[in-house]
């Protein structure tokens, strides 16, 4: 087994392979123990900061159940009732809580602030997100690939069609570089991942035998594949401005059974980090619709309500893969 105590998770990069898919397995083991009600508690009076500067449904409610579940303590911080970041510093927040917490989730913008808070926290801290990286949704989305999938992550190709430079755009592509899996960016040019975070992607990849191929062909592009994915097209923090813009250049990535169709795979599965902006149940959605007529954006409500959308199986996973990584990292 592997020793991961006092480590963070900042990245998916923080973590080799082997370790990565130890974590994966640890979450399948404390799913099964917590469906067999034989949970062992090995976060007894742990105390675990969860600061949010965004917000979040998933994320939040899986550190909170996971924490409860292994008989830790949570506090949270909400995207406003802090001091973070606008009247103190990261290093000082970080000393800070250190002092008084076991374990530090972190929600936000910029990449480096996360570090900043790994750097001087002396306690483990988790990217709950940021601009750059969603490393724990990455645990979830692994597992749920392996549940579905007759076949090691390693004989896995999934394409992801969306804003590829958004925080899911290179969390999939580096994680899928890490396992050795087949994985497709389809996006318009523009979006796809930046150059160095390709680069990146390819060196892991020449080690681990994964396939990192970028296209702006639609049908080429997801032929074949074991799993579609896609993500919003504009992410929180974003401008408002940027809509207009997006909806244009992703409305040929729409995921919609012309592309299942597409995929040549009668078993293919649809994917979704959630949350998504599939129909008019939202104010954004009605506003959209408003202005552009178009009931869905990523993905239709044909695809994500078909039997072959695993999205629930796969938000239900952040519970149990964040779990992992407390217990990994901070259990007795
Ligand atoms: N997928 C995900 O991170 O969801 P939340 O924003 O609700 O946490
Ligand atoms: N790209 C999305 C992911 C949400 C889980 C965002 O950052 O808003």
């Amino acid at each position: 087994a592997f020793n991961l105590r006092h480590r963070n998770f900042l990245k998916e990069l923080d973590f080799t392979p082997q370790e990565f898919k130890f974590l994966i397995d640890l979450a399948a083991d404390l799913k099964a123990a917590k469906y067999a009600g034989i949970e062992q508690k090995r976060l007894k009076g742990k105390n675990i900061a969860l600061i949010f500067e965004k917000t979040s449904t998933r994320t939040r409610c899986a550190f909170e159940v996971a924490a409860h579940d292994q008989g830790a303590n949570v506090t949270y911080l909400d995207p406003t009732g802090s001091q973070i970041g606008h009247k103190e510093s990261m290093k000082d927040t970080a000393r800070v809580l250190g002092r008084m917490y076991d374990g530090i989730e972190y929600r936000g913008s910029k990449q480096e602030y996360v570090e900043e808070l790994g750097k001087y926290a002396g306690v483990p801290v988790w990217n709950g997100l940021t601009d750059e990286w969603h490393p724990t949704q990455m645990l979830a989305d692994m597992l749920t690939m392996k549940e579905h999938s007759d076949k090691p992550l390693h004989h896995v190709s999934f394409a992801y069609l969306g804003d590829a430079r958004n925080n899911m755009g290179n969390s999939l592509m580096i994680t899928a570089a890490m396992l050795g899996m087949d994985v497709r960016m389809v996006a318009p040019k523009s979006l796809w991942n930046d150059d160095a975070i390709i680069a990146k992607a390819k060196e892991i990849a020449a080690k681990t035998g994964a396939m990192i191929t970028h296209t702006e062909d639609v049908k080429q592009g997801v032929k074949g594949v074991d799993y579609l994915y896609t993500d919003v097209w504009v992410s929180m923090g974003e401008p408002k401005e940027v809509w207009d813009e997006r909806i244009a250049l992703l409305k040929p990535y729409q995921i919609n059974m012309d592309v299942v169709k597409a995929t040549e795979n009668p078993k293919v599965k649809f994917m979704h980090c959630l949350p998504a902006f599939h129909n008019r149940h939202t104010q954004v959605g009605e506003d959209i619709y408003e202005k552009t007529g178009m009931e869905a954006l990523e993905v239709t409500d044909e695809v994500f309500e078909a039997d072959f959308s695993i999205v629930f199986d796969e938000a239900e996973n952040r519970l149990h893969t964040i779990k992992a990584i407390m217990v990994a990292t901070l259990g007795d």
